[in-house]
């Protein structure tokens, strides 16, 4: 749902990339800050940046048209919605870049989310008929306020994770990710594919998003966030959240007739696809020049097993965007599923089990203000002393280093 004021300063947006298509063109190095030079700089606080390398910044090569579904996106993410416009009844934040803020918008941050759920001889029940397994801790009124049940006994936050480069990740074959889980590998690892059902397709994909690798594509995963983080409902998911699973109550207070996402006649879009194109268009992080330190680093990543399920590169497939083609992920992740020991978060979701989790991406690590799902980890080397399970092999070459050795690593984990 849009404010009229967001479609005039869209609009705004779009008129300056008339004037200044050169920004789209690959190479271009023009300072962002020219931008402020311009007669029109007061329209939009969030004009088109030259493609600089910064955080925030659209890929490389974006055609003229996809520019623009970059620009209406970036405002749809930061869209403040009201109960009006479909928020709630029960919700986690009122806009997705509240919580997805860090260094700019489309990034991390410490907010968490909340899972809960109960696990019995063995078995982990999300306590669906409870609302489980994602608590929304706000409500648009006391009345319907969600609280974690008496009977869970396991209780996990998350931290919120970067969108950078995730257009990137999503343009990468299943079968990439497929085949690299049939690789064998040393120190007892053996990373597991995740496979889902896409909500968007009803076909059979390979997870690769969320700690969890619960969703594998960006479309189905802008809509679950409108769903559980805001309450809105959309054409995947029209059924709203009932608090603690209480559906009276809920229709008590759900006023906004589902589903609350519709086409905005203004832009042809709906919210969940206007966001969807935001973060597929949004560039990876760029990695910094490795100094001598990073680049020894580099080497004692790989010496000391990170990289097995660190995986430095893959490489996206054919794809409808010229500028996601056949391209290299510079993610440092298998995209697979984990036994990661005490370190796993006990929550049973999609296709991971209680002690799986998704190896996380590293690229832009520079830029994260904590780590691990529940950002217990305040520093990377925190962060690599907490693994546990598949990884206690790499954890203990890692702790086996000398500092100078180890200062190295973290050099290199800062740069890329
Ligand atoms: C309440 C805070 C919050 C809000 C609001 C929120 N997010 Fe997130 N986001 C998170 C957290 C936490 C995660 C990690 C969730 C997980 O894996 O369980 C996440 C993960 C994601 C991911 C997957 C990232 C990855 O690394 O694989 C995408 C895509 C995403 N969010 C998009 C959105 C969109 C689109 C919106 C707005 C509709 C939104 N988010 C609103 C907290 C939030
Ligand atoms: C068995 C696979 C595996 C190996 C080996 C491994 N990791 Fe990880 N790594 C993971 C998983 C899975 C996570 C996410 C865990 C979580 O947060 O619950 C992770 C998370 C991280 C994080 C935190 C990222 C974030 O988003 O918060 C850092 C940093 C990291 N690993 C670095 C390393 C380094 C350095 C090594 C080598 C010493 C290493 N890892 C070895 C699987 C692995």
């Amino acid at each position: 749902m849009k404010l009229p004021s967001i479609i005039s300063r869209t609009g705004a947006a779009l008129a300056l990339f008339g004037i200044n298509h050169v920004f789209a063109e690959p190479g271009d190095q023009q300072p962002r800050q020219q931008n402020a030079e311009r007669p029109t700089h007061n329209l939009s606080p969030r004009l088109p940046p030259a493609p600089s390398g910064r955080f925030g910044d659209p890929l490389t090569g974006l055609t003229f048209g996809q520019l623009a579904a970059f620009a209406i996106g970036s405002e749809e993410f930061s869209n403040v919605e009201t109960p009006e416009s479909g928020l709630g009844p029960i919700f986690n934040n009122n806009s997705c870049s509240a919580c997805h803020t860090t260094p700019v918008i489309g990034g991390a941050s410490a907010l968490f989310v909340t899972r809960f759920g109960r696990m019995r001889h063995g078995v982990f029940d999300p306590m669906a008929d409870q609302g489980g397994s994602l608590l929304q801790q706000f409500a648009i009124d006391p009345a319907v306020q969600e609280v974690i049940p008496r009977e869970a006994n396991v209780v996990a936050r998350r931290i919120t994770t970067p969108l950078f480069g995730l257009g990137l990740i999503d343009a990468i074959p299943d079968d990439a990710i497929r085949e690299s889980a049939r690789r064998p590998q040393p120190d007892g690892i053996h990373g597991r594919v995740a496979i889902i059902t896409d909500v968007t397709t009803q076909t059979s994909r390979v997870g690769r998003f969320g700690w969890k690798a619960q969703q594998a594509t960006l479309l189905a995963f802008a809509a679950d966030a409108y769903l559980n983080e805001m309450g809105i409902t959309s054409r995947f998911f029209p059924t709203e959240n009932a608090p603690n699973g209480n559906t009276e109550l809920l229709a008590l207070f759900d006023k906004t007739a589902d589903p609350e996402d519709a086409i905005n006649p203004a832009t042809d879009k709906s919210d969940i696809d206007a966001a969807a194109d935001f973060i597929r268009y949004l560039a990876p992080p760029s990695p910094i020049p490795l100094n001598r330190s990073a680049t020894d680093g580099q080497r004692i990543f790989a010496d000391i097993g990170c990289a097995l399920c660190h995986t430095p590169t893959q490489q996206t497939g054919n794809s409808d965007v010229a500028a996601l083609r056949f391209q290299p992920v510079n993610l440092y992740s298998d995209l697979l599923l984990h036994d990661m020991g005490r370190l796993a978060d006990g929550i049973g979701q999609a296709a991971a089990g209680p002690h799986e989790m998704k190896t996380a991406p590293l690229w832009g690590l520079r830029a994260r203000p904590i780590f691990l799902h529940d950002g217990r980890a305040a520093t990377p080397d925190a962060a690599i002393l907490g693994h546990d399970g598949e990884a206690a092999r790499s954890r203990d070459r890692y702790r086996q280093l000398n500092p100078v050795q180890r200062q190295h690593l973290l050099d290199f984990l800062n740069s890329i």
